[in-house]
């Protein structure tokens, strides 16, 4: 039995769009923080008969694991046939994993990051090896979810685009004691989206407004990292809450268009300008969802949550503060 934790993370420049599809290679580079209170955990236990593949989910909330059959499961089998592959093992196993969220599936919270980069670590384990940062991070790439290779190093990770499979992997910018900004999840809905990145990354080039995004990503990047390195929370706030509409407004004139953002994701891009206004310093990001990452100071979560909560702008909300990457439990 082999038991892995794994967390999600949030990522303050967003990977959208591929070069290659088949090596999931990124357009541009990306740069994110693990969440401490989301993660996956996942245990795998292997069995001698190869012909015994199973998976077990349990939800966010729910009281018992549920066997999954569909999508889930193939897409399970199909990373067990990559990590084969990858390592180049000969040797085949049956399974059983059981995960287990901490934070509500495919809302836009990175669940898949933190269940790819998970399994990867539990079938490299399971074939016998320990596989470096660097090539857990290639591997959990490769599971087609890629911001899971950002889910790899502790705390807060840049994603080098790479100009082939071997280039293209997360290392750390900073441990997690670093900085301590929040990231406080705001749940407007915790339904599953109905369409996923999967499909979304490849029509990205569709939009007339991506060559703009990657030039400008030219200059954002940079400056995003002068800021994370001068700890500058107004200049990195602002450039990481420009970088959250630029993403949407290509997803928004994408061939087929995705329309993440509900009223309820509006209405706290609203609230949290209206805030900043009045001296309290958060700023929004989004991913591919309509629930809402706001990001602040340690000294301003509470103010936050308390203005989130009384103004009824989330279901809930979940804190999160900059985590470890994935570790191997047992
Ligand atoms: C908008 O294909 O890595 O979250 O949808 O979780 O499989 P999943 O993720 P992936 O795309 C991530 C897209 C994004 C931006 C980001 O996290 O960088």
């Amino acid at each position: 039995m082999i038991t892995i934790k794994s967390p999600a993370n949030i990522a303050f420049i967003k990977y959208w769009g591929q070069s290659d599809t088949q090596a999931v290679l990124p357009c541009n580079d990306s740069i994110s923080m693990n969440l401490s209170a989301c993660y996956t955990t996942i245990q795998l236990e292997v069995h001698k008969d190869s012909t015994h593949k199973q998976l077990f989910i349990k939800n966010y909330k729910a009281a018992d694991f549920v066997e999954d059959t569909g999508a889930a499961f193939e897409k399970v089998v199909r990373m067990y046939e990559r990590t084969r592959q990858f390592l180049g093992a000969s040797k085949e196993f049956g399974f059983t994993v059981r995960s287990e969220n901490s934070f509500p599936k495919k809302a836009g919270i990175a669940s898949s990051a933190s269940f790819f980069s998970g399994l990867a670590a539990a079938f490299s384990t399971a074939f016998g090896e320990s596989l470096d940062q660097k090539r857990l991070s290639i591997l959990s790439r490769l599971s087609g979810s890629g911001s899971a290779c950002r889910s790899v190093p502790d705390g807060f990770a840049h994603w080098r685009k790479g100009t082939d499979s071997d280039s293209s992997y997360a290392e750390q910018l900073a441990p997690p004691d670093y900085w301590d900004i929040a990231d406080i999840v705001c749940i407007v809905n915790a339904e599953e989206k109905k369409t996923g990145s999967e499909d979304g990354h490849k029509n990205a080039q569709t939009s007339g407004l991506f060559p703009s995004r990657l030039r400008e990503l030219n200059d954002r990047i940079p400056d995003l990292l002068a800021a994370f390195k001068d700890k500058d929370f107004s200049w990195f706030g602002s450039i990481i809450e420009e970088e959250t509409v630029s993403l949407h407004a290509v997803m928004m004139t994408q061939k087929v268009p995705l329309y993440y953002w509900s009223g309820g994701t509006l209405n706290i891009l609203r609230s949290i300008a209206a805030m900043r206004q009045q001296g309290t310093e958060a700023y929004c990001t989004i991913d591919a969802g309509e629930n809402v990452h706001v990001i602040t100071r340690k000294n301003d979560v509470k103010a936050v949550v308390k203005h989130v909560q009384t103004n009824k702008l989330a279901k809930d909300t979940i804190v999160n503060y900059a985590a470890e990457g994935v570790r191997i439990l047992s």
